[in-house]
């Protein structure tokens, strides 16, 4: 595998990905560690020899920890951080299979979605340039047919002499192609984005067949409607139909082509699969609520340990059918997990608990965790409101001791009602600035500062009131 597929995870340190969860979670140093070593050892197993590489198995992660301490969040954050495809699914969205439910198969097929729409990103970054280039001389091309350089839309070069212009003599040569050079500045500049251009355009043959296969119903018939669509799509010639738009839109539509043209859409799809069985994560949430003795209103137990059952496979190693080709689920990362407040780990079948080796727990949070998921973590919430209200001319500005008691109040509304992590703050807040939030612009504007007095006043009474605290807070 090269640099340019590995993607960044083969650039992280364990420390440099705790580094980046830390400007989002807050606490929770375990874990972190824990998931960082994980995906660092795939790196790691990857740059060994094949023997070797074949038998280490990834070291699957279960992170167990009440609701609302940052289980979910980093998953989202690792998604984003590092270059790896990453899916995240609830596991309960298998226990209605049948009904609603999708097959336990189709988050490795999204998994590979994740790594082709990677890897096409990357090649848009590497090729943009050069499509870019080529879009803009056939839009050239489009817009002053006598000075062309290329056969219109097709992709080729072709020698000028081909195209009729080796009757001109050679100030017409030159007077086209400084007009040509002329025109090619103002397309640049942009002043004729407004302009109206009629192209050819490759009509998509095969959307109708996208439709019917995105309805998740034609997995569980079996049938492949993804193979189906792109025999379909290689048997259907594609039409060009002519339309007039906006020379801004005939830019990205041309670029869009010339894109397709670059890319070798087979190298691209074999380095998806490999990306996706190498150094694909899939993660795994809300699993205790699939364990057996979690008890739910809806459905029966038998579903949840069916679900349990199909994942088995999967965690253990197997190979999914996907519309690019077989993708082998052995070194696929998994995480998964719950809060288990209900349930308990070993309510998972057997099976399943040895599959994933390495447990996290995750730490219960306190005031001081609170003060600093407040303001800390780069889409804190108090940076949230800030941002929102400036929107409307009201400068937000939170005193120390308004954190503080906000905290404060957090952890006990914990403490007294249900313990709902750090969303107790997300609702907390919602009631501390409800205020302003309807008020601003038109009553409210200019500065607008958020001291404990304030907390106190919106928070307190709520709190007091034992039926108003569990409704509102
Ligand atoms: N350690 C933390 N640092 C920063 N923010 C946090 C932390 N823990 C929770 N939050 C905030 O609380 C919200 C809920 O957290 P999260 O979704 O991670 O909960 P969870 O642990 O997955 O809980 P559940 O078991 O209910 O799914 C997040 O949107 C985030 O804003
Ligand atoms: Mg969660």
């Amino acid at each position: 595998m090269n640099e340019l597929t590995a993607g960044k995870e083969c650039e992280m340190t364990p420390q440099q990905t705790v580094e980046e969860l830390d400007r989002y979670v807050i606490g929770q140093h375990k874990a972190k560690r824990a998931v960082a070593i994980s995906l660092r050892n795939r790196y790691r197993r990857r740059q060994l020899c094949r023997e070797l590489r074949e038998d280490i198995r990834p070291k699957n992660l279960l992170l167990i920890g009440p609701t609302g301490v940052g289980k979910t969040e980093i998953a989202r954050r690792i998604a984003n951080i590092s270059g790896i495809p990453f899916v995240k699914v609830e596991a309960t969205k298998f226990t209605e299979v049948g009904y609603v439910g999708r097959d336990v198969d189709s988050m490795v097929r999204d998994l590979v979605e994740v790594s082709m729409s990677l890897l096409r990103t990357q090649r848009i970054e590497h090729m943009g340039p050069k499509a870019r280039e080529r879009a803009h001389e056939k839009l050239l091309d489009v817009l002053y047919p006598e000075g062309r350089k290329y056969h219109p839309l097709s992709g080729y070069e072709k020698h000028s002499d081909k195209h009729g212009n080796l009757s001109m003599c050679i100030e017409e040569t030159d007077s086209v192609s400084a007009k040509r050079q002329q025109l090619s500045e103002e397309l640049k500049s942009g002043e004729l984005d407004e302009k109206e251009v009629e192209i050819d355009v490759n009509e998509q043959t095969t959307p109708m067949v996208e439709v019917f296969s995105s309805q998740t119903g034609f997995e569980e018939m079996g049938i492949n409607m993804q193979g189906l669509q792109s025999m379909l799509g290689n048997m259907l010639p594609s039409r060009q139909r002519r339309r007039r738009v906006k020379i801004s839109e005939a830019r990205d539509i041309l670029f869009q082509e010339e894109m397709n043209n670059l890319i070798d859409h087979d190298e691209l799809q074999k380095e998806a699969l490999n990306l996706a069985q190498e150094s694909g994560v899939i993660f795994l949430d809300e699993i205790d609520k699939i364990a057996s003795s979690y008890t739910s209103k809806t459905g029966p137990d038998v579903s949840r340990e069916g679900v349990q059952r199909d994942l088995l496979p999967l965690v253990e190693g197997t190979s999914v059918m996907t519309k690019y080709g077989i993708v082998k689920t052995d070194h696929i990362l998994f995480f998964a997990a719950g809060a288990f407040n209900v349930s308990k780990p070993s309510d998972l079948i057997p099976e399943l608990q040895g599959r994933f080796p390495v447990r996290v727990e995750f730490d219960a949070l306190n005031i001081e965790d609170f003060k600093r998921i407040l303001i800390e973590p780069q889409n804190a919430l108090t940076r949230q409101y800030k941002a929102l209200l400036g929107v409307d001319g009201l400068e937000v500005e939170f005193t120390d001791d308004a954190i503080e008691a906000i905290a404060r109040y957090a952890f006990q509304a914990n403490a007294d009602h249900e313990n709902i992590g750090a969303r107790r703050l997300h609702t907390i807040m919602e009631q501390l600035m409800e205020e302003a939030a309807f008020d601003a612009p038109q009553k409210l504007s200019g500065k607008y500062v958020i001291d404990s007095r304030s907390v106190e006043k919106a928070i307190a009474p709520l709190l007091k009131n034992h039926d108003l605290a569990r409704f509102i807070l």
